[in-house]
């Protein structure tokens, strides 16, 4: 039975120490097996050893498959043999064999671990240049981050200037300076979050011109970018907190010319050079008059009707009305130039505010603006940057 322990054992096996792998367990598990049959004991530090010598990972394994293996292995095979021993020893060698393989084992995934640490700082160390190269996960700028520079470059380039202004902002530069009178239905459409009676969530970019205006003299060419607040009922086309643009422009001799002029610029640079604007009459308490900006459909082309193979249809875009509402503005009421200072009767100004989320759902046919403030990188990652 001992001889069959060292079947498949080659002499010319590297042997390693196995106690440094495991340094008590197994000088204690030798002198458990002498106790058992000297031979086993030897015939298990044979196997530790070039095991633990096992110089490449490959060796390892068909050395593991000589010793362990489930059908060559030399103790398996002892194993299976134990029912034939007579009454009296099938403990003791059932017991040692047990043993055995448990120490063996063990030496032999520690010298695994040791031999792929190796193998992995080898190839650290020296740098494999056949290898593919990992590719770094890199980021990208959030799709409204990218309108948002978009527009920022297009008024840059008009002349106009960057103004940040307070998320958290006063009633009366929300709403008061912005000459909402204190119950006006106009109020109704801009519910919003107060933190007291006299301070809430911006409802809209528009209270930066207030501020802007107090602090500086005219001339004045700014845009407002930034998170405005509703308490919205949320839907697939409204949430509770959004993005807005507005702009700017105060000058001794501004016009609604300049004003029609301006937008027509950012339409053709935001929609396409061929889209046809248009100006609709609006309520707005900050201006007077106020201008609906509307853009021809970019889907239909303005027509309002969809073709395809199957014949036309509705353009469900712009509800067969070929027009799409975007953006408000107007001519700065006088009532605003007041509350800030100014005198209407020396300066002029116009004024617009977009939103951002519904440029870029428009653009690229998203269908769901809470999309945009979910952070799910299956949506972001799918923008061009
Ligand atoms: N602040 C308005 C809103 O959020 C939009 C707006 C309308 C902005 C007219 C303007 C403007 O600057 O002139 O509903």
């Amino acid at each position: 039975m001992t001889d069959d322990l060292l079947v498949g054992l080659d002499p010319a096996w590297e042997r390693g120490d196995p106690s440094q792998l495991i340094p008590d367990n197994h000088r204690e598990r030798v002198a458990e097996l002498k106790t058992r049959d000297p031979l086993l004991a030897e015939a298990y530090e044979r196997w530790a050893e070039v095991l633990a010598g096992a110089p490449t990972i490959r060796d390892l394994e068909q050395r593991t498959t000589m010793v362990l293996g489930r059908e060559r292995g030399a103790l398996t095979k002892a194993l299976a043999g134990i029912p034939k021993l007579p009454i009296e020893q099938r403990r003791v060698w059932g017991a040692g064999l047990n043993s055995a393989k448990l120490g063996l084992e063990g030496i032999r995934d520690l010298r695994r671990v040791d031999l792929e640490a190796s193998a992995e700082s080898r190839t650290t160390a020296g740098l494999d240049v056949t290898l593919p190269g990992r590719r770094p996960w890199v980021g990208r700028r959030h799709v409204l981050a990218q309108v948002q520079d978009e527009l920022l470059d297009l008024f840059h380039g008009l002349g106009y200037s960057v103004y940040t202004s307070p998320e958290m902002e006063l009633d009366e530069y929300n709403f008061g300076k912005l000459n909402f009178a204190p119950d006006h239905p106009a109020r109704d459409a801009h519910d919003t979050y107060f933190v007291d009676p006299a301070v809430l969530l911006r409802t809209h970019t528009s209270p930066g011109w207030v501020r802007a205006m107090e602090e500086r003299e005219p001339p004045l060419r700014l845009v407002f970018p930034g998170r405005v607040y509703r308490a919205e009922q949320v839907d697939a086309s409204h949430m509770d907190q959004f993005h807005q643009m507005d702009g700017l422009c105060v000058g001794p001799d501004v016009s609604m010319a300049d004003l029609k002029g301006t937008l027509d610029t950012f339409a053709r640079a935001i929609y396409g050079a061929q889209v046809r604007t248009r100006f609709i009459p609006i309520y707005f308490p900050f201006v007077e008059p106020g201008a609906q900006l509307d853009v021809s459909c970019v889907i239909c082309d303005g027509t309002g009707v969809r073709r395809s193979k199957d014949g036309s249809s509705r353009c469900a875009v712009c509800k067969g009305t070929g027009w799409l509402e975007v953006l408000g503005s107007g001519m700065v009421h006088p009532n605003v130039f007041r509350a800030v200072g100014y005198d209407p009767e020396k300066v002029s100004g116009f004024a617009f505010g977009m939103g951002l989320e519904r440029i870029a759902m428009l653009r690229y046919d998203v269908p769901e603006i809470r999309l945009f403030l979910e952070n799910d990188l299956r949506f972001l990652g799918q923008f061009p940057s």
